[in-house]
């Protein structure tokens, strides 16, 4: 019989439950069984992306059953480290506006150079030094949107910036807007930016702000055509209030999709394009996602750097995901634990093709050319 996806989430629920209890040696055998399942999903899956997904979920709780081994043998104040990590203490009351410290900067960021050199020009030096900049005329603060295909790291580098400049980050999430605050919307947004004036430096971000910000005569729904005014009237605002710095940064997959009024002077007007990461991008890539793990001699930075031209970094992130899950579901059977080999990689590789077409990336050059 086929499994389920009812299976599947009931296995997942009781090893994330287990997990969260501190009863790994449970939440191992759940969460292997779920993965397995993830596994078997994936392969009755009706396209390659869904595919794709369901192997990256696979390979996630994977991650999770292995850190359970680890977890283990530790000793318990570790355990207790972990409990808090889940808790939501980092959450404002308005649910979908996250107060958050995000703890990487732009070294955990592989390559991208002349996009942090841009964003430190333009936002990092002038916001923070505000003296220096309010002597040379230099503003500060301001609109920034980060636009380029899906998997590059631009949810990422919106939390380095908070990281490197210090300040508070507000990060909202228009799909809880539209799904759960939609009476609320209005009320929510004079919230955050109330929070936010109230900090010397803030930063708020709207993830896929494509999603927020529909081109008016395309979309209906009237919490939209709210919530956009609204937005930007709250903008303008706070470029009066000289003695605050805001920047409010937007990232989105489909910058076609906004609404011009978000592009004008004052409000996103700054663009950063955010590509697939070139040939040394890829090998810090490499690095990060398989450093830490046990690899065979023949494994091959060079080589695979060079196989994985047009990858995302979200794709390289889980082909290495992927590719520890094979030795690790060997030895889960029963087999003499083994490090990870080319063959793994390659393999997987195989099975994977990169998720940003070539044809994908016409589309952004046009919208670079003509701003549509
Ligand atoms: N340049 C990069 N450096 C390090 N990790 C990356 C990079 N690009 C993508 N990733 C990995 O892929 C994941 C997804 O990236 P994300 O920032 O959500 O992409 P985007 O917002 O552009 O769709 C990240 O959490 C990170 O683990
Ligand atoms: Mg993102």
């Amino acid at each position: 019989m086929p499994v389920s996806f009812a299976t599947f989430d009931r296995l997942k629920t009781k090893g994330v439950g287990a997990y969260k209890n501190g009863d790994y040696a449970a939440a191992k055998s759940y969460l292997v069984e779920a993965a397995e399942c993830m596994v078997e999903l994936a392969e009755s899956a009706e396209s390659a992306e869904v595919r794709r997904q369901r192997e990256e979920i696979a390979a996630e709780l994977i991650d999770l059953a292995r850190d359970c081994d680890r977890l283990k043998s530790a000793p318990p104040r570790r355990r207790q480290a972990v409990r808090e990590k889940d808790d939501d203490s980092g959450r404002d009351a308005s649910e979908w506006v996250v107060r958050e410290k995000p703890t990487f900067g732009f070294d955990d960021i592989a390559g991208l150079e002349d996009v942090k050199q841009e964003i430190r020009l333009k936002m990092i030096y002038p916001f923070a030094h505000p003296e220096l900049a309010k002597q040379y005329g230099i503003p500060v603060g301001g609109g920034v949107l980060l636009y380029g295909p899906p998997g590059t790291g631009k949810t990422m580098m919106a939390k380095a910036v908070a990281k490197e400049l210090e300040a508070v980050f507000y990060l909202i999430s228009p799909a809880q807007i539209l799904s759960k605050w939609v009476g609320e919307a209005e009320q929510n947004i004079k919230k955050l930016f109330d929070a936010a004036k109230a900090d010397s430096k803030s930063i708020i971000f709207i993830d896929e702000v494509e999603a927020l910000v529909p081109r008016r005569q395309s979309d209906g729904s009237t919490v939209m055509q709210r919530v956009v005014p609204q937005i930007l009237q709250e903008l303008e605002g706070f470029d009066r209030a000289t003695d605050r710095a805001l920047l409010f940064m937007g990232a989105t997959n489909k910058p076609w999709l906004l609404d011009e009024a978000m592009l004008r002077p004052g409000r996103l007007d700054t663009r950063v394009y955010i590509g697939l990461p070139d040939a040394p991008a890829r090998f810090k890539l490499l690095e990060i996602y398989l450093g830490g793990r046990p690899l065979a001699a023949d494994v091959d930075f060079g080589a695979l750097c060079d196989r994985l031209e047009g990858y995302s970094g979200a794709d390289i992130k889980s082909i290495a995901q992927q590719a520890a899950a094979i030795p690790f579901m060997e030895s889960v059977g029963g087999a003499e634990p083994r490090p990870i080999a080319m063959a793994d990689l390659l393999k997987v590789i195989q099975a994977n093709p990169p998720s940003v077409k070539p044809s994908d990336l016409v589309r952004f050059e046009k919208f670079m050319e003509s701003g549509r």
